[in-house]
């Protein structure tokens, strides 16, 4: 069911006590949670709209937002995005199948991948979805293909603008070097000569990054591709072609803040920004994409995981507990750069305030070492029973999920704001299930 919601932002973070509360409803609603739900997931699908619909509603009318599947590939999920009328980001040909499923028609799909094969190509042009290529080699595949088959898809090039690295290595694809795109500073001739040479070529697509990469690093890259994109279309102009780019994506990759004390940029600000330095991108001349992933999903997911034992020692105490980097991976294996919050309720849901705190390191079920997603943390007395609720668990972390140890996928439920109506979004994984994955 939607609802109607302001446009307005009403809030950045789901607030401990909000969890809490939801938390505790779901404990006592009937065939909700069993014990065999050691742990499980929540979006609130309420924030979710309100993010979808704020995003909409400032950039202009024929913007096509096209919502990033790796940050949450849920076709429930997908399907409630698909009400409030806007698209998709597929990063591969599975995600596009995805996308389908949902129900999203091809002109409501993006389709992004530096390794598409001549089959993926064939059926993204069948299809007619958007099609960003990723390379010479790539727009030279879909020349040959166009030569032969008729398509409604429009078509973009992604470029590197290469303006250097945010402050996450990993997720930062702007730099000298990258696996993405075409280098803007080595090609800038050559990519002039087959926006020249393809004529179906309309649209520039650049992606600064994913988290980790500061605003101006975002502006500075967009601002980048975009003044190269009228250097372009004035040359166009200065032969008399009609042609002219009139597609520009500027990708996602706006931060979130994973942790309260922390302001992040909203997108009413990052807007503004954009329209600020490069209004041209705002007139009618350009049809403007936009791929945000994070910002629409982080902040609007949460995990309750069962404390199954505490070892108490001398010099530490462990929590262990039922997720670990099976599903928060990027925590785990790099911790120095992500981190979440954590919250403890007991066993019937009611939030642990405790005056005194005690330091605890929290790890999860798997067989390594490092399955550990918070070192000597200060959290109130906890105890077998207890849940260790996860903050902001929206966005890359279920889309990352690891089969290491086979432990099964947790049920998924959803929720409208503080009201009680909840929804299985998936059922947690059966038996069954994992013995046909592994068979
Ligand atoms: C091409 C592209 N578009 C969009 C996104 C979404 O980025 P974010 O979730 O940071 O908004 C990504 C993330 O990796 C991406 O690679």
């Amino acid at each position: 069911m939607l609802k109607t919601v302001e446009t307005q932002l009403s809030k950045t973070f789901l607030s401990k006590e909000e969890m809490a509360s939801v938390f505790r409803r779901a404990l006592k609603a009937k065939n909700l949670i069993s014990r065999e739900d050691t742990a499980v997931l929540f979006y609130d699908l309420d924030f979710l709209s309100e993010r979808i619909l704020n995003l909409k509603s400032l950039f202009p009318k024929t913007t096509f937002h096209a919502i990033a599947v790796k940050a949450n590939p849920l076709v429930r999920i997908l399907e409630y995005i698909k009400t409030l009328d806007v698209g998709l980001e597929v990063a591969s040909l599975p995600e596009l199948y995805l996308a389908q499923k949902a129900g999203f028609p091809s002109e409501k799909i993006a389709f992004d991948s530096p390794a598409k094969t001549r089959e993926e190509l064939e059926y993204a042009l069948k299809a007619g979805v958007w099609l960003n290529a990723d390379s010479f080699a790539e727009l030279d595949r879909i020349g040959e293909i166009l030569e032969k088959t008729q398509s409604k898809s429009r078509i973009g090039v992604r470029l590197n603008p290469q303006v250097g690295m945010g402050n996450i290595k990993i997720t930062s694809v702007s730099d000298a070097f990258s696996k993405f795109g075409i280098p803007m500073n080595e090609h800038r001739r050559k990519i002039k000569e087959y926006f020249f040479k393809y004529e179906w070529l309309k649209g520039v697509h650049v992606h600064v990054g994913s988290q980790g990469c500061p605003v101006y690093l975002l502006l500075e890259g967009i601002k980048k591709a975009f003044d190269f994109v009228n250097e372009i279309n004035e040359a166009f102009e200065s032969r008399s072609l009609e042609k002219r780019i009139e597609v520009f994506d500027i990708g996602g990759g706006l931060p979130v803040s994973y942790d309260v004390s922390f302001k992040p940029v909203l997108m009413d600000e990052y807007h503004n920004l954009l329209r600020e330095k490069m209004p041209a991108l705002f007139s009618d001349d350009f049809q403007m994409i936009t791929e945000f992933g994070r910002y629409i999903h982080a902040n609007t997911g949460w995990a309750a995981s069962r404390v199954e034992y505490v070892k108490r020692e001398k010099d530490y105490n462990i929590i262990m507990t039922h997720l670990g980097a099976d599903m928060l991976l990027r925590v785990c294996y790099n911790p120095d750069d992500w981190h979440h919050q954590f919250s403890v309720v007991d066993k019937d849901g009611n939030l642990k305030k405790g005056e005194d705190k005690f330091s605890y390191s929290i790890a999860g079920p798997l067989c390594f070492a490092g399955d550990i997603l918070a070192r000597d943390i200060e959290l109130p007395y906890v105890e077998e029973g207890d849940f260790i609720i996860i903050h902001d668990i929206g966005a890359y972390t279920l889309s990352m999920w690891s089969r290491y140890n086979s432990r099964q996928i947790p049920k998924i439920i959803g929720y409208h704001g503080s009201e009680v109506d909840f929804e299985i979004l998936k059922k947690r994984e059966s038996e069954q299930d994992l013995i046909d994955f592994w068979t």
